[in-house]
């Protein structure tokens, strides 16, 4: 049995389409289903739905064979155990920092001002600034960053950024990229290793 780990949405859309090249098709749609585990039209392949954030922590420790995570994510918490093989260029967007309109980022960078940076991504955050010789404080959030500036918790928020709307509607501006982002193939190393034969073909499905 190989089990499959996707987040809900555009990812398991995506996977869904390239898992039926193989005729393989998920009994159940996540978005109608409560269930967490999908079976598949194959009895081999099941599938698993988790928090997109999740989906590494479910693969590193091999309660799934491989998943769909975004770079993202994968960034922020390391990908230790993880075998990525395939940048599957979906869900594209960029890591960035944003301040407020007005807010004077350049000038605050070179006097040395120590920053309040709020964000879900709190490793990729102190990488970043360390790089720069940034000092700054951060403030774990778990969603809505682009109001932490607004209201004067943070000086600058490390989100991602697709559209640019939501920093538009909110008076933000992109003053740092961070890294581009993309959806990436993860598989645990273990089981790479040990299903390799069951796995390698679901794998080629991606490249074909
Ligand atoms: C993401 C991200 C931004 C927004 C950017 O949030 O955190 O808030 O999308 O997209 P845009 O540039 O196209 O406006 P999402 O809606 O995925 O929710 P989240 O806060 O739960 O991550």
């Amino acid at each position: 049995m190989l089990t499959l780990a996707l987040s809900k949405g555009r990812i398991f859309e995506e996977t869904a389409s390239v898992l039926a090249k193989a005729g393989i098709k998920p009994l159940e749609d996540p978005e109608q289903s409560r269930k967490l585990i999908i079976a598949t039209s194959n009895p081999e392949v099941r599938l698993i739905i988790v928090r997109a954030s999740d989906v590494p922590t479910y693969v590193q420790f091999g309660a799934a064979d491989f998943g769909v995570a975004g770079l993202d994510i994968l960034l922020e918490k390391g990908s230790e155990g993880l075998y990525v093989p395939l940048d599957l260029g979906i869900a594209r967007c960029r890591m960035a920092v944003a301040v407020r309109e007005g807010f004077d980022y350049l000038a605050a960078v070179r006097q040395g001002s120590r920053l309040r940076v709020a964000t879900k991504y709190v490793n990729c955050a102190r990488e970043h600034f360390a790089n720069k010789g940034v000092h700054i404080d951060t403030i774990h959030l778990y969603g809505s960053m682009e109001l932490a500036p607004l209201v004067g918790l943070a000086d600058a928020i490390v989100d991602l950024v697709s559209t640019g709307n939501t920093l538009r509607a909110n008076h933000l501006v992109e003053v740092e990229s961070i890294a581009e982002i993309s959806a990436r193939l993860i598989v645990n190393q273990a089981a790479f290793k040990r299903k390799r034969e069951s796995i390698k073909p679901l794998l080629d499905l991606w490249s074909t």
